[in-house]
């Protein structure tokens, strides 16, 4: 597998390791970071670094066609962790992307930063031709993010709690 380290103005996107759960699991423990998806909390440092044990692999055995790329993003000049991105790349060269960013580092365009880099690298490296990401409807923080970046509802898409969005790249 290749190293899919990122860089962008500020930020680089590390690939997700195992160790990175230690670092990271004081920011993710705020409830207000996942208010929209309570049940993907970790509660734990064991829980998250099972989990990005899991990501750190780039795949799943259930579905090998899909790789799984995961970031924790370090601001570059003190290299603190301000959130984390990730993209599933599906056989058919689309990508689903989700991000977070630790709620002391909110609306300072860090989500976009890392989104805009993730989608670039998704091109670039996968040929992705389309992207998409969904939220719920009530996150208006993560609707402006895609939104600002160009994305647009999908017409059919989402259930009376989610919405997805798409880009053509
Ligand atoms: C959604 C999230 C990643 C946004 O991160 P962020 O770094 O604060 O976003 P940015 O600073 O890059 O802002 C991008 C745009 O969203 C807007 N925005 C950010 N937070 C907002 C909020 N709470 N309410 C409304 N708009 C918001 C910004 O104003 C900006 O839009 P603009 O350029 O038109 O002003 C962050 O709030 C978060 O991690 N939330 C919890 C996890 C989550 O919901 N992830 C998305 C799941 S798909």
């Amino acid at each position: 597998m290749f190293d899919h380290r990122l860089i962008t103005q500020r930020l680089m996107l590390e690939p997700v390791r195992e160790e990175h759960a230690a670092l990271v699991f004081h920011e993710m423990n705020d409830a207000r970071l996942w208010r929209f998806f309570p049940h993907l909390r970790p509660m734990s440092v064991a829980d998250l670094r099972i989990l990005y044990r899991k990501w750190q692999a780039g795949k799943s055995p259930s579905t090998p066609d899909e790789i799984w790329e995961n970031w924790i993003c370090m601001r570059t000049e003190d290299q603190t962790p301000v959130g984390s991105t990730q993209a599933t790349i599906f056989a058919d060269q689309t990508a689903l992307i989700a991000y977070a960013v630790y709620v002391r580092f909110e609306r300072q365009g860090y989500a976009r930063e890392a989104v805009r880099s993730v989608l670039e690298h998704s091109q670039k490296a996968h040929r992705c031709h389309k992207i998409f990401a969904e939220m719920d409807r009530r996150n208006s923080a993560s609707i402006n993010v895609v939104r600002s970046l160009g994305f647009t509802p999908v017409s059919d898409g989402g259930n009376a709690r989610d919405i997805a969005y798409e880009l053509a790249l």
